[in-house]
């Protein structure tokens, strides 16, 4: 396994002094020569990343180690079924790698089993909703106005057209879960599924107050910590194994691994969950990204990990706290997690306006609806913004107390233009891992 220094120098410099700076770009030669339109737009694409500092908090900087991985010689590989069980000759290596994965995701979390398999975030909540759930089965979950994801019940949603959907909210005057209130909705809809996690709601949530609604009314719970599952492994946000039935997320936002979900449940339920998987919900598994997600696992599992989780934490925190001190409001006032959604009611601006603003100042950033909100969704009074992605960076509370320097001056209306420079600055001295 990489030591922690070698896979992320730019942060090894940042917590120790004695790691020497490697930083190696990332070329395509070979498809610089045979595809030099695609190359270009990867070059420009590399380019955009090393000078934009990426605030989103569903974003990260995964290693060179993991994105060469999942480009290996693996995605002509057809493995449908499980370990041991493949519809597909020549296996023999795509099982072990599919269980060194499997072995790593249940070492992190402390799970009974891992299903590595799902192709993202929604396939893994599709499967898993599937099994318990049944076709038009009543599920209870989060609203996507009140920081839910889609996959949550929404009626855009397939999880909104297959099952009986029934969303709880969020306290509109804290911005807070209202367990009283999604106790109240379970006793009155009984679901068969009650749904816990969110995609920008940034408290911790008490995994043991909603299992203890679901039993109440013989429901399962599903956790998806498809946001926070890189801070659970680091053991700074609570973890909902031991509490809910099935846990979901994806491996790309804090877990800092290749675009894909993951699956923990228990050994009683492994059976029904991989059914629900495949042949369920997906064909044949993405065995490239399976590898790749087996070595970001192996990184997260290295002694680092923990320091860099308590770093992504450290710097939200401070991150909402400067903005405070100057004036912005925070949803809930603060955050136990990466990510800090800035309420913009009261000021001039919409989201939408200082996303596009950030833009030009070279931070990335996404608007996003706030507690009370009146505008529409494509509109917003908000913007959420994360650590994840600028702690792999290496940057620390120092910046990003001038992160929120600059974002107050953008959302104040100041000239855009005339912060680029500043973020520049943070992105040339904190290079891409
Ligand atoms: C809570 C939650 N669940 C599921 C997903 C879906 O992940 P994916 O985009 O990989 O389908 C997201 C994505 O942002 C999310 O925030």
């Amino acid at each position: 396994m990489q030591p922690f220094a070698r896979v992320f120098p730019a942060r090894a410099r940042r917590y120790s002094a004695r790691v020497p700076a490697t930083s190696a770009p990332e070329t395509f030669p070979l498809l610089r020569r045979q595809d030099p339109d695609l190359a270009r737009l990867l070059d420009a694409e590399d380019a955009r990343q090393h000078a934009t500092l990426t605030l989103i908090a569903s974003e990260n900087h995964c290693s060179p180690a993991v994105r060469q991985a999942a480009s290996s010689v693996l995605t002509d590989k057809y493995a449908e079924g499980y370990p041991g069980a493949r519809y597909y000759g020549g296996c023999e290596i795509a099982d072990q790698i599919e269980e060194l994965a499997r072995s790593r995701a249940k070492r992190i979390f402390g799970a009974a089993h891992a299903n590595v398999q799902p192709h993202s975030g929604t396939s893994a909540n599709l499967a898993v909703l599937e099994a318990p759930a049944g076709p038009k089965g009543k599920i209870l979950g989060m609203a996507l106005k009140d920081g839910g994801h889609l996959s949550h019940g929404h009626k855009v949603s397939a999880t909104g057209k297959l099952f009986e959907a029934v969303q709880y909210g969020i306290d509109p005057n804290t911005g807070l879960l209202d367990y009283g209130e999604i106790r109240r909705l379970a006793m009155e809809h009984r679901p068969v599924v009650l749904i816990g996690g969110a995609s920008s709601y940034p408290r911790a949530i008490d995994w043991k107050e909603l299992a203890s609604i679901a039993h109440e009314v013989g429901a399962a719970l599903l956790a998806d910590v498809a946001h926070p599952a890189g801070l659970v492994a680091g053991g700074v946000f609570p973890s909902p194994v031991g509490h809910a039935d099935v846990v979901t997320m994806t491996t790309h936002k804090t877990l800092r691994g290749p675009r894909g979900g993951l699956v923990l449940c228990s050994a009683e339920l492994a059976k029904k969950i991989d059914s629900g998987v495949f042949p369920g919900g997906q064909g044949g598994p993405l065995m490239h990204t399976i590898a790749s997600k087996a070595v970001a696992f192996g990184e997260v599992l290295a002694p680092g990990w923990k320091i860099y989780a308590q770093a992504v934490l450290d710097n939200a925190r401070h991150l909402a706290a400067c903005l405070i001190e100057r004036g912005l409001a925070v949803v809930t006032g603060g955050t136990d997690s990466h990510m800090v959604v800035i309420d913009l009611k009261r000021e001039a601006l919409s989201g939408q306006d200082v996303e596009e603003r950030c833009r030009t100042a070279n931070l990335a950033v996404n608007k996003n609806m706030v507690p009370g909100d009146q505008r529409s969704p494509r509109v917003t009074s908000g913007v959420r913004v994360g650590t994840a992605a600028a702690t792999t960076r290496g940057l620390g509370k120092a910046e990003f107390g001038t992160i929120a320097e600059v974002l107050v001056a953008i959302v104040r209306g100041g000239d855009p233009e005339a912060q680029r420079p500043v973020v520049e600055r943070l992105c040339a001295a904190c290079p891409l891992p």
